[in-house]
């Protein structure tokens, strides 16, 4: 009975190029591609793609600090995530990024859409700009104390001890995370998506997208609280897609970056003859789209994004998968106790299939949280994989090996064991299918256990003493390397590693998930060699070990600095000679310093606290080998040392007594 196979496109949300991939992504990652594998093995066409989210305040900032260009930054992290990626057996069929000229157009094509059928409209807003560094801020470059609890040094968006949620502007004491300075409030016009009319067509989608019950519950909540037009611009200066119709405005990240999905896809297809993207991006067609995400981004991919496709023309999402976060020892994601650990790290000490499995036990179709108990890691994956699993291969080889020269009996002894396991496929496959795969893994190794007693009740190793037996021996043992084999084809997509090497030992060819009911026999096996050897505690304590180092030396250089750091700072005495207020800048003062053996132009942002003309002639501290910024007004050589709270209260540290332009502070 052969079924058509279905057409089926998966993707796993875009990692932000910023930053590295650590055992928190990886859970998404490895949930998609062990449901991507086990469509393939089922036989369907199932394509997995994925990208780096490239664009975004946080990514220019970050390239900035270090002294590279986005394109430069994104470029390189992404191929930092392929590499970890493919070496955790992440086997997307195309990686690409949102800073492509696929997804250009494609946003460009999708906006237009909505533009043309008047869902887009235009208005000015009131945000927080820093003057200092001429942008708008982002809630999170905000910080303030908690208009409700008045708790201190809160972000612009929520409050993390009260939970309050607020805009920027209502923080008591807004300051600038960039440049420190408080930021003045200005008008911007925006560009804004009528998300308001899409409640019906949204409903309607919810309802045929087969949604679990949480992700559900969290819709209905949404609504009931109205739907909100979605401000879809940025000002410059942004990394991203410039609008249109516009000189100085950007598309908002969230929206570009859920059209790297079609746009990975698109990429995909200049590169193969057999992909039509119509196929699986306009309506009407015969296809599935799944995406799988984190349960923190499930309002940018159940609301604007199958809102944004409905109204532009293209089809909505099959259905949306969310998971839960990842805890690490019961606790949050800890740098301090080794606990945030890069994928790197992982791989630089333990074996990927270890945590395919281990997360593979743990997961479920819905977002509650997964701890990875590093104690409960080693325990499992031992007595799983390990002792069981390849153990049922491993008692089993030798003998067929050296005894029978490597080949297998022509019948099984047990039959109705092996029926057994081929009777357990549906059920299996009906478990991967939903994303229950904890239960799947449960009931793997229940198998597993009765292979296993059936080698304890057989005792092939005293068998093989008594002469008269031998022919028995061959016959238990092609009873275990069978049962061993189906395991192995229903563990595939979570072992592909292991998989692969079994099938190698085995001479099998590419297996398909109705192998495992077709028992393998008369054929001659391979040598058999290790398939997978036990976890080791000392490498996963060398690893949190490492995980300490790695993080906490980015930690404590902003915590701390070594006093070698100290001494790079080239602290100086300077002399102001002229001092005067900046065109545009509410705050800044522009100062002419004399720093010794030059002059310096630097922007102060002192301009509440000191009248120009009071400035002429006083002696400051200032940072005179900071490298130089451009600003709006010019370029600043330096900075001014200060202290104080802000506005009127800046007080210039100022030493007068013998001071002479040019000394070292020390
Ligand atoms: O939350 C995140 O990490 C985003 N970079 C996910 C984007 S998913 C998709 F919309 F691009
Ligand atoms: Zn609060």
């Amino acid at each position: 009975m052969s079924v058509k196979p279905r057409k089926i496109l998966v993707t796993s949300a875009l990692p932000y190029a910023n930053g590295s991939i650590h055992m928190g992504h990886m859970v998404e990652y490895l949930q998609t591609d062990i449901w991507v594998r086990f469509q393939k093995l089922r036989g369907h066409d199932c394509i997995y793609v994925c990208a780096s989210d490239s664009h975004g305040t946080p990514i220019m900032l970050k390239a900035r600090e270090l002294g590279k260009s986005p394109e430069s930054l994104t470029r390189e992290l992404s191929e930092e995530f392929v590499r970890d990626f493919a070496d955790f057996g992440v086997a997307f069929d195309n990686y690409h990024t949102t800073h492509s000229p696929e997804n250009e157009a494609l946003t460009v094509e999708m906006y237009e859409a909505l533009r043309e059928r008047g869902d887009i409209y235009t208005k000015s807003i009131q945000q927080l700009y820093d003057e200092t560094e001429g942008m708008f801020l982002p809630d999170r470059f905000v910080r303030g104390t908690c208009p409700r609890c008045e708790s201190e040094d809160q972000y612009g968006d929520a409050c993390e001890v009260c939970g309050a949620t607020y805009s920027p502007s209502d923080l008591i004491d807004a300051v600038s995370v960039l440049s420190g300075t408080t930021p003045v409030t200005r008008e911007s016009e925006h560009y804004f998506f009528r998300l308001s009319e899409y409640g019906d067509r949204l409903r309607a989608w919810m309802e045929e997208a087969t949604l679990d019950k949480n992700v559900l519950a969290k819709l209905e909540e949404w609504f009931a609280a109205g739907l909100q037009d979605w401000d879809i611009s940025r000002d410059a200066p942004y990394f991203g897609f410039r609008i249109p119709d516009s000189d100085d405005k950007y598309f908002y990240v969230w929206l570009d970056a859920p059209v790297g999905y079609p746009a990975s896809f698109k990429n995909l297809c200049d590169k193969r003859d057999d992909l039509d993207f119509d196929e699986y991006w306009r309506p009407g067609h015969d296809t599935e789209v799944y995406h799988f995400i984190g349960k923190d981004i499930m309002y940018f991919h159940t609301l604007f994004w199958p809102a944004v496709l409905e109204g532009a023309g293209f089809r909505t999402p099959t259905s949306v998968f969310a998971h839960g976060f990842l805890t690490v020892n019961g606790s949050k994601m800890s740098k301090s106790r080794g606990t945030f650990i890069k994928a790197r790290t992982y791989l630089d000490n333990l074996d990927p299939s270890y945590l395919r499995y281990y997360y593979a036990a743990k997961l479920g179709p819905t977002i509650e949280d997964i701890d990875l108990n590093l104690e409960d890691f080693i325990a499992r994956v031992n007595s799983d994989l390990v002792g069981k699993l390849v153990n049922i291969a491993s008692r089993c080889a030798g003998f067929i090996n050296k005894r029978f020269d490597g080949k297998l009996a022509t019948t099984l002894p047990d039959q109705a064991l092996f029926d057994e396991v081929a009777a357990a496929s549906d059920e299996i496959a009906a478990h991967y299918e939903k994303r229950e795969f904890s239960k799947a893994m449960r009931r793997i190794m229940t198998l597993a256990d009765q292979a296993n007693r059936y080698i304890d009740e057989h005792k092939p190793w005293v068998l093989i003493k008594d002469e008269s037996q031998v022919s028995s021996v061959q016959a238990v043992c092609t009873q275990g390397i069978n049962l061993f084999r189906s395991l192995m084809i229903y563990l595939a997509p979570v072992l592909p590693a292991v998989a692969a090497r079994t099938q190698a030992f085995l001479g099998n060819d590419e297996w398909h998930w109705s192998n495992a009911s077709e028992p393998m026999l008369g054929a001659t096996i391979n040598p058999f060699k290790p398939l997978l050897t036990r976890v080791e505690a000392e490498k996963v304590q060398e690893m949190v070990e490492q995980s300490k180092q790695s993080t906490t030396k980015a930690d404590n250089s902003a915590a701390h600095i070594g006093i070698d750091d100290f001494t790079k700072v080239d602290l100086r005495i300077a002399r102001i000679d002229k001092a005067e207020a900046v065109e545009g800048a509410d705050k800044l003062l522009s100062l002419t310093l004399d720093v010794g053996d030059s002059t310096r132009t630097v922007f102060a942002g002192i301009k509440a606290a000191y009248r120009p003309e009071a400035l002429i002639g006083k002696h400051v501290v200032v940072v005179a080998n900071l490298a130089p910024r451009k600003m709006r007004f010019g370029v600043s050589e330096g900075m001014v040392l200060a202290a104080g709270p802000g506005g009127e209260d800046i007080f210039l540290l100022s030493p007068d007594d013998g001071a002479e332009p040019g000394m070292r502070v020390k």
